[in-house]
This record gives C-alpha cells, structure tokens and sequence, in this order.
C-alpha cells in the first residue's frame, strides 16, 4: 500500500490495526450495489432500470463498469461521454461511486479490450496453454498490452480528476476484473517460456524474506525459504511454481496500470478476487494467478500500487474469508457479494467482526426482481422491468439505511477492539465475550429456514455500556466477574440520525430483554454485576 499524505482526498487512514475510508473528510463505509455488467454501457438504461432501483435499496454508493471498448474505440482517440452521464446521474441520486476499469481483463478473459486491440494478435499476444491453444486472454508478459492499458486507464483517471476532484463523487477504483488465467497455468508461448526459465526476482525473495513469519501457509509450503537466492521458478517453488510466476507477472502488470491511473489522479484502487472454490480444484479450473487465497502475499509484493485485495464472496464461507482477506497490510472490502437471504446478515458481521470499508452485493438491480437483465433485453420507452419481491430486498434497504445512519458512530471503533459482528453461521460462536460481560445469542429463526439468518454487532462503549444493532436475535449476559451475576440498568430502543441518537420507548416490564425483531433495529443496553 503506497501511504502518501492525500488530505482532502477520497482516501484509507490507518487507526490501530484497521483502515477507515475518509470521504469528503469523514469516516464512510460504502454500502453499496454493484450492477450488472452491461448496464452502464447505456445511460438510459440506467436512468430506466437502475439509479432508483440503488436508492430504494439505501445504497450510499454504486459499483458501476467502465468499459475500455467504450471510451477509446480508436487508438488514442476517447470518449468520455458515458463516464461523464454516469458520474451525473449519481450526483443526482445522491449516490458515490467506485468504477471498476474492465480493461485487459475481465474474469480471465480480454473481451473489453478495444476491436483495435482484439485484432491485432502480434502486438498484443494472447496467452498460449501447454498444449498449443491461443486463448482469448491477452498475454501479462506484452509490454505493448501493458503501455495501451496504462495509458487508457491514466485518460480515464484525468478525465475523472478534471471533472470530479471538488464534489469527489467517484470514491474508489477497481483495476480490472478477477483476473487470472482460466484454462492454463501460466502462459506457454516461447516469449513466457523464456521468462520463466529465468531466476526469480531477487525483489520477490526480498519480500518473501521480508514477511516470512507471516506469509500464508501455501507459500511456507512451497517457497524452499532455505534455497539460494540465485533459483529458478521450479527449484525455488516446486509445484506452485506456475502459479506463483503469473502472480508475480500479473501483480506487476497491474501495479503498473494502477501507478499510471494514481499519478493522473490518486484515487484508493483495489482489485477484486475469484476465489479457489475448493482445496482440489487444479490451476486452470480457477483463474489462475488471480490474487485468490494461495498468492495473496505475491500479489502485496508484486502490487504496492493496490491499496486493497477484495474478496468476491460467493462461497458459504464467508466469515472464513473475511478472516483471510482482513490482514494488517488488507482491510476488508467487499466488493461483490450474493444477494440473496443471507446478504443482510452478513453486512452487519463484515462491519462488526471485520470492521469493512464496503459491502456490495452484485446485480443489485434484480435483486428482489426476477428478472434478469439478459432476459429482459432492452425495454421499450415508458416500459419498466417486473418487480417480484422475495422479501430479501427490504431487509438489506433498511440495513442498509441504519449503517448508514450509525456510520460515525460504528467508525469510531474501528481498529479499537471494542466491536464485535454477530452471524448465524455454523462457523460462528454463539456466545462472545466483549468489555465485562459474556454474551449467549439465541436465534429467533432456524438456519436455513424460510427466514433470513440473523447478523449484527455489538459496540462495547464502555465496561457496562453496549450498542447492539441487528436482526433476528436475543441476548443474555453474564458477568465475567468471578461470582456475581448481571442486570440491566437500562434498555433503550431507539434511532441514529446522521450519528446522533434519537431515543425511543425505555423498555421495561414485558419488554426487559435484548432482543432484536426481524426489522433490524439499535438498542442501548446498560448493565451492572453484583
Ligand atoms: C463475478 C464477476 O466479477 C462479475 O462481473 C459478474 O460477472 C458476476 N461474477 C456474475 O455472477
């Protein structure tokens, strides 16, 4: 992570061990919906089908594609007029937003590349498997690709800079999309064979040497720590060798677009992760080189450019892989994640458990619809897309509106260890321990039933003095003074408007206990043990 003094700018502060994201000078977390690949390529089916569809949801930010085929159809000459009507028609809907660059590549593949650039095959090679293939990916190892792709993104970032660096609608930028090689290890054409009989570069043992009591337990297996520094791919990394050359390669490339886009203007810039589904899967089967969870510390030596490796989170794992993806030198962003019923509940634990920057689940625009954006085709004037509701939606929306609304209070706490994220997950405890008191959480609904699962946190604001905020759960204390036991002082329901406390009824009598409905709601909770 480059730290250079950005005030005034959209940037990451580190406080204790955790990030926070500072926007127009104030902790913000982005509660975002991403939207479906092909949308922002027409601003009318934004303004038709999407831009409400975000603020019904409460969104706070929009994760929106910017297309390289789009703003430079021919080589050197731009076109803005897209990015410009997007950043318009956020302004207008009171949205900030993070671009995601689908530039080289998107999900492996180079399919948003310019036609000038699809066909021209000598000067921007594709990636060629063991057997022989050309594949649609255009190679890491082309210094032409690497030159084209700096300079679109770095226009990109001056167009931004000129027309968004007062009101800083754009907060963040993706570079690229799930990158990595899906059919091939690495690249196999003579050009990559050369490099990868070459020694490994000594910057990359550096690193390794640098972190070695911290890198992953994939590189302590594979990284020969005791080897000489003057090795080979192979000797140095035996079977993970491919991998980690096209992480190495691809960080490096990408770094390099990131510094180009950062020296027009220095916006925060992460990438996101396709993640390895499972143990077995063979590189190839998963893009690899990708910064998944085997090469997320080649991707931090190869990258110092990339402010963030963000998880996409699909998988039901998703408290282990915030666990992995929240490092001292990574704060957790979501940058895509599943919109169906488990998405409100796991909002509130990457905030609580993992202090996030974002949280973003994807295609936000049919969430709760039914419909499909590829099977709706393109609407008609005055024609909208049916609404279907699953229920799911409502309760993201106003989770969404409560974050937003604690938003000052909760970043208070980031990096302090005086909040905890609830989940009801298999992987979760359910019991916690925070300032004085133990917590029992019980579930009102069971998992995997019709119902949403539960999620939510808990701010210690002092010793007795709790905030919890949440959905679908109850809870008991008990003292963690040896022999005494705990009672409530008081129970308070209430509101956050824009951090500040709005109080509600003082619950009492039939209503004396911690527990949250299936809305989500906040309560203030004070205890005392005797
Ligand atoms: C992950 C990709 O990054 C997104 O752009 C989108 O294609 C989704 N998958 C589709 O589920």
């Amino acid at each position: 992570m480059t730290h250079i003094n950005n005030n005034g700018m959209p940037r990451l502060d580190k406080c204790g061990d955790a990030y926070r994201l500072i926007v127009n000078e104030r902790p913000f977390i982005s509660l975002a919906g991403e939207v479906h690949n092909s949308s922002s390529s027409s601003l009318e089916y934004m303004n038709k089908n999407v831009w409400e569809r975000l603020v019904y949801f409460n969104c706070n930010t929009a994760v929106i594609p910017v297309s390289w085929e789009l703003i430079e159809p021919l080589e050197g000459t731009f076109d803005f007029t897209l990015v410009q009507g997007l950043i318009e028609g956020a302004r207008k809907h009171n949205l900030k937003l993070v671009f995601i660059w689908f530039g080289m590549w998107k999900n492996s593949h180079s399919t948003y590349v310019p036609a000038w650039v699809k066909r021209d095959t000598l000067r921007f090679p594709r990636v060629q498997s063991a057997n022989g293939k050309k594949l649609p990916i255009v190679s890491c190892h082309s210094e032409e690709a690497l030159q084209a792709d700096s300079k679109a993104f770095a226009e990109l970032m001056r167009f931004i800079r000129q027309i968004d660096s007062t009101e800083q609608t754009v907060i963040m930028i993706q570079v690229e999309n799930e990158v990595g090689f899906l059919g091939t290890a690495r690249d196999c054409s003579p050009q990559a064979d050369k490099l990868f009989e070459e020694n490994v570069p000594a910057e990359l043992i550096q690193y390794l040497k640098d972190h070695a009591e911290h890198l992953n337990a994939f590189l302590k297996k594979h990284w020969d720590s005791q080897g000489t520094d003057l090795l080979g791919w192979t000797q140095l990394f035996g079977s993970a060798a491919e991998e980690i050359f096209t992480a190495w390669h691809m960080s490096r490339f990408i770094d390099q677009v990131a510094a180009a886009g950062k020296a027009e203007y220095h916006l925060p810039m992460f990438v996101n992760v396709w993640l390895k589904q499972y143990e077995e899967q063979d590189p190839g089967q998963y893009p690899t080189g990708g910064p998944n969870q085997n090469v997320i510390d080649i991707w931090k030596a190869g990258g110092p450019h990339i402010d963030i490796i963000a998880p996409d989170i699909y998988l039901n794992e998703f408290a282990q892989v915030c666990e992995i993806y929240d490092r001292p030198d990574n704060p957790l962003f979501i940058p895509e994640t599943r919109r169906d019923s488990v998405t409100a509940a796991n909002v509130f634990y990457a905030i609580g458990e993992h202090q996030a920057l974002g949280y973003t689940p994807f295609g936000i625009e049919t969430m709760d619809n039914g419909v499909d954006p590829w099977s709706a085709g393109f609407l008609p004037p005055n024609h909208f897309m049916v609404m279907e509701s699953t229920g799911v939606g409502p309760l993201l929306s106003k989770s969404y509106e409560l974050l937003h609304h604690m938003t000052p209070v909760i970043t208070q706490y980031y990096g302090t260890r005086q909040m905890r994220g609830i989940l009801q997950d298999t992987a979760y405890p359910s019991a916690v321990r925070l300032g004085g008191y133990r917590f029992q959480l019980r579930f009102k609904n069971r998992l995997n039933s019709e119902s949403a699962p539960a999620g939510g946190l808990i701010i210690a604001v002092s010793d007795h003095d709790y905030i919890i905020a949440g959905h679908g759960f109850s809870v008991e204390f008990t003292s963690m003074e040896p022999g005494k036991s705990a009672e409530f002082i008081s129970i308070d329901e209430g509101w956050y408007e824009d951090g500040n406390w709005v109080p509600g009824r003082r619950l009492n009598g039939d209503e004396y206990r911690v527990s949250l409905g299936s809305e989500p709601q906040v309560l203030k909770v004070s205890l005392y043990s005797h």
